[in-house]
Order: structure tokens, then sequence, then C-alpha cells
């Protein structure tokens, strides 16, 4: 991959930059509860601040199906929160098109920020679902990149996304590059994944084989070793004829999982135990190898921590993708957060987290700045390591 970063624009000074951050972020009762996102993409606005250009962010925040759908997400809470975490002055224009947009931008003076209305909102247009933004209409891309000089794409949770405010803009304009941002999540999760430092160990947990059966066998292949958590577990303890009780499994997906462990072998570890419970519910679980009938596997088990903790000791490169358990349930989340402290706790080793779940356990556990790298990308950053070219990266310019 040899795109154009920041370094390589020409002379930015005076210029507009329309810059695609992705600053969907997960809000609660009116509370975002992770800037996560907005804090690894300030880097790139500050390069842009200090190069005298004029800084035109856009970004969307969840998904629009309907006029109803834009009440609770206007991202203007998200400009109020970016002045909060930089300091910067940020102005924030309630609109996606249109005069106001098109005034504040002219009138802009060097080295001043200003944030554009969700995105999204391109997507319900006088109530009729029109996908605009969503479906890269043609037109809306165009206008976008009609407003500025240069595009920089630090959006890496989008990247997968093949969006007007992306890969539209980036068609339809003269200069553009790749953010900070998307330059560290490339430099971590391809780069490190290329060449590993060995051992190498893959940790890969959440619900479903068939999501993650790309990526596993993906990285099957460089790994030293691939650690199958819970649930995704049960389809493999199917394919192992073990008894899994109510759990989360995939009967189409066992012949996957018989054929995986026949030619990978002891490459691929199993949990070899869950903590147990009669319902999905958070309350106190049992321990057992094989999940009795009228249970479910909740939580992975004492040998099963054990064992991971045997496999990564010593681990130079760790990836880790999914929780090892319903992570979200107090009485659940003991195999995720002993591997998050485990992993954090592990000397002179590459350790990269790939968004999603397990990114946001360890941000809460406050253990972030223990690892190399926590991806901003869920469904992107799965995408990468599956080897897939992300839309978002593949239309900026090369060198
Ligand atoms: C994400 O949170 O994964 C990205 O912001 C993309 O969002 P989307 O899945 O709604 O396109």
């Amino acid at each position: 991959m040899n795109k154009k970063t920041l370094q390589d624009l020409s002379n930015i000074e005076g210029k507009v930059v329309l810059t695609r951050v992705d600053f969907n972020v997960p809000i609660k009762e009116g509370v975002i509860t992770d800037t996560n996102r907005i804090s690894a993409a300030l880097p790139t606005i500050q390069y842009l601040l200090d190069k005298k250009s004029k800084v035109v962010l856009f970004t969307h925040l969840g998904r629009i199906d309907s006029e109803k759908s834009k009440d609770s997400k206007s991202v203007k809470i998200i400009a109020q929160k970016l002045v909060e975490l930089s300091g910067w002055k940020v102005k924030f224009i309630s609109e996606t098109r249109g005069k106001k947009l098109e005034e504040a931008i002219s009138n802009m003076k060097n080295s001043t920020i200003i944030m554009v209305e969700n995105t999204r909102f391109e997507d319900v247009v006088n109530g009729k679902i029109v996908k605009n933004e969503s479906k890269n209409n043609s037109k809306l891309g165009k206008y976008w990149a009609s407003l500025g000089d240069v595009f920089v794409n630090d959006a890496f949770g989008t990247a997968h996304r093949s969006h007007a405010s992306n890969v539209g803009i980036a068609s339809n304009i003269k200069e553009s590059s790749i953010g900070f941002l998307i330059e560290k999540e490339i430099k971590f999760l391809h780069n490190t994944i290329s060449n590993p430092k060995r051992p190498f160990v893959v940790l890969l947990g959440g619900a479903k084989v068939s999501d993650k059966i790309n990526v596993i066998e993906k990285l099957v292949k460089k790994a030293d070793k691939v650690i199958i958590g819970t649930a995704m577990c049960y389809t493999f303890h199917l394919a192992m004829k073990k008894n899994i009780g109510n759990s989360l499994a995939e009967p189409n997906s066992v012949n996957l999982a018989k054929k995986l462990m026949k030619k990978y072998g002891d490459k691929l570890i199993i949990t070899k135990d869950s903590n147990c419970s009669p319902t999905f519910a958070d309350v106190k679980g049992e321990i057992h190898d094989e999940v009795p009938n009228g249970m479910i596997g909740m939580d992975a088990g004492p040998k099963t921590i054990k064992l991971v903790k045997k496999e990564l000791k010593g681990a130079k490169t760790v990836v880790w993708n999914g929780p090892f358990g319903v992570s979200e349930f107090d009485n659940f989340k003991y195999a995720t957060q002993t591997i998050a402290k485990t992993i954090a706790k592990l000397k002179g080793a590459t350790t990269i987290i790939g968004g999603g779940d397990s990114a946001a356990a360890v941000i809460s556990m406050g253990l972030s700045d223990k690892f190399s790298h926590v991806s901003t990308g869920g469904g992107a950053s799965m995408e990468f390591l599956e080897g897939k070219v992300l839309p978002g990266i593949d239309v900026i310019q090369e060198k």
C-alpha cells in the first residue's frame, strides 16, 4: 500500500481540506460513553491546523432510516466533545448542504474548523429513504467535493464502506491522502501481521464462526496459535461431539469447524470449559467442561483461562478480536478481563486489539495505553484482517 499521507500533500496553507473522520461514538442517554475515536483523529486535525489550512470535518453518527431518527443523531454533541477534548474552536453547521454551509466555508480563516451535520442525514430527504450518502450518490459526492480543495480520509472505522463522504468526495477532488490514524491502523493491522515477531498468538472471540471464518483462515496460516473463544467455540464443540446445552452455535458451520480442526491441528486451540447459566442473564454461573442440557455457555472457564495464559506467555505478537464471553454482564466478563490484563502485562510484545467489544472492554478497564494499538475499526478492522480491499482507502491517490 503506497497511499499519499498528510506529508505528501502539496502546500495546504489557506486551502479547504475536507476531512472525513469516524466520530460514530457510543452515546447513552445523551452522553458520549467512549471518546476513543475522537481522540484518535486529533493528531490529523492538529497537523492540518498547524499547516494553516481550513478544516471541514465530515462524520456520520448511527444509521438514519426516517426523519424521526435524525432527532437523536445530530453530531452537534460530538462537535462539543471535540472542543472539550482539544480546546479548539469548532463551528458546527446544522446542515449537510446549502447556502449556510457554503457561506460558512467561504468565510473560513486559516487554521479554523467547521463540523458539518451528520452525513447520513442525506440518507432520508423529506421523509423518503434515498440513501444518498450510504449508496454513494454521485451528485452528492461531487457536491461535497466542490466545497473544498483537498480530501483527507482519516475515518478508518468507515473505510469498508463506499459512501459519498469518503469514496464520493475522493473520486471528485484534485488531491487526496489518508490521515495519521489510517496510516497507524495500516501499520499495525497490516505491516505487523505480515511480518510478525514470534511467537504470534491470535485470539478470536465473538458469537459467530461464519462472521469470522475468513479471518480465522487468513490468520491461522500466519500465526503460531489461534485461540477460539466463547461463544464461537460451541460450533467447534459440536464438531467434537461435545454437549453444548442451549449455547449459541451454528450447526451449518460444523463441517467447516471440522475441516479447520483437521487442517490446522494443534495450531487451533478451542476453549476447554465454560461458565454456564440456565438463562441468558447476568446471574452467577456454574463451571462445566461440557455445557449441561438446559444451560448456556456464557464465559470461558478456569481451565481455558489457564491455557490461554500459558499460550500468551512469551508471545511477541498478539492480535485479539472479540470478547471471550458475554462481557457486558458482570458475572461473565471474567475471561475477557483476565485476558486483557494478561496481554497488557506482556513485555516487548506488539499487542493489537481489533476494535468492537473487546476494544470496548479494554478501554473501559483503562488498559488501552498498555496495548500497542487499539483499532478504531469494528467491521473495518475485521475486513482488513481478512485481507479485503477497503474502498475508503483504495480510493485515495497513490504517492
Ligand atoms: C462502525 O461503527 O463500525 C463504523 O462507524 C461504520 O458504521 P456502520 O456499520 O453503520 O456503517
